[in-house]
């Protein structure tokens, strides 16, 4: 059974948790994601955001038929994954730019072109992001492209603790990603914030346009300013894929919530 019919059927016999006893923290930057290897996330639910534009180039490509998707952390773990497994694509960015001998960089358009295959793909943040929460009880890619479909998810799977993760920019923050972390969790206004929930939540409430907030980010400007603009505009695009990714067992794939 897929994920979309576990979660249906654990609604069905009442295993949701009431909001209210939902605990929601935020991991709002890389130092903190650093340290979760010392956490015990066993039982809590991770989404991981990185909007500009990691995640947004997962759920594009999970959206539009890629089969799966393997974040790795390093460009030799790529490589050595593709000796194993001929055919994979070779995806992913180092300052922004594909890398070299990779069939693809980290633009959600390339990723509607990968309909039938499977991706391995290493990224400055998000894919290390996506392997420090391997440890939690599950692990869902978020966009804004999927807002919708990770809220209904959320309210089907009833975490009792889910963790936001930010996966930022090299060392620093990035605001797009908090932005998206506040703005998911406008969707569960009754549950029990940390104050790291409550900064997600005061910064989404700056910008009601998703648009307007990626283009206040320092890496919506730098995209703008590298004549990538259209990206910038896809990736807020809130809630035009009813998919979630799921990680499981390293490969994440998609189950449709709508
Ligand atoms: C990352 O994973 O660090 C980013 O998404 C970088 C990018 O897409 O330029």
């Amino acid at each position: 059974m897929g994920s979309l019919g576990r979660a249906r059927e654990a609604r069905g016999v009442g295993g949701a948790k009431l909001e209210a006893e939902m605990k929601i923290d935020v991991a709002l930057e890389p130092a903190e994601i650093e340290r979760l290897g010392t956490r015990d996330l066993g039982g809590t639910h991770c989404v991981v955001l990185d909007v500009l534009r990691a995640t947004s180039a997962m759920v594009t490509g999970l959206a539009e038929g890629v089969e799966a998707i393997c974040p790795v952390t390093t460009i030799e773990e790529a490589l050595a994954m593709r000796e194993g497994c001929p055919g994979v694509v070779l995806g992913g960015e180092r300052h922004g730019d594909r890398i070299e001998g990779f069939e693809v960089g980290n633009s959600p358009f390339e990723y509607r072109q990968l309909s039938g295959r499977k991706v391995v793909t290493t990224t400055t943040n998000g894919t290390v992001a996506l392997r420090a929460c391997g440890g939690a009880r599950k692990v869902a890619v978020g966009a804004v492209l999927n807002l919708g479909a990770v809220t209904e998810w959320l309210r089907v799977e009833g975490p009792e603790r889910l963790l936001v993760v930010c996966a930022g920019t090299f060392e620093t923050l990035a605001l797009e990603d908090v932005w998206a972390a506040g703005r998911l969790l406008e969707g569960f206004p009754g549950a029990d914030w940390t104050d790291s929930a409550r900064v997600a939540l005061a910064v989404s409430g700056q910008w009601k346009d998703p648009l307007e907030a990626l283009l206040a980010s320092r890496n919506g400007r730098v995209l703008v300013g590298k004549g990538r603009r259209a990206e910038v505009e896809w990736c807020a695009t809130e809630s035009l894929y009813p998919v979630v990714g799921e990680m499981e067992g390293g490969w994440i794939r998609s189950g449709a919530f709508v």
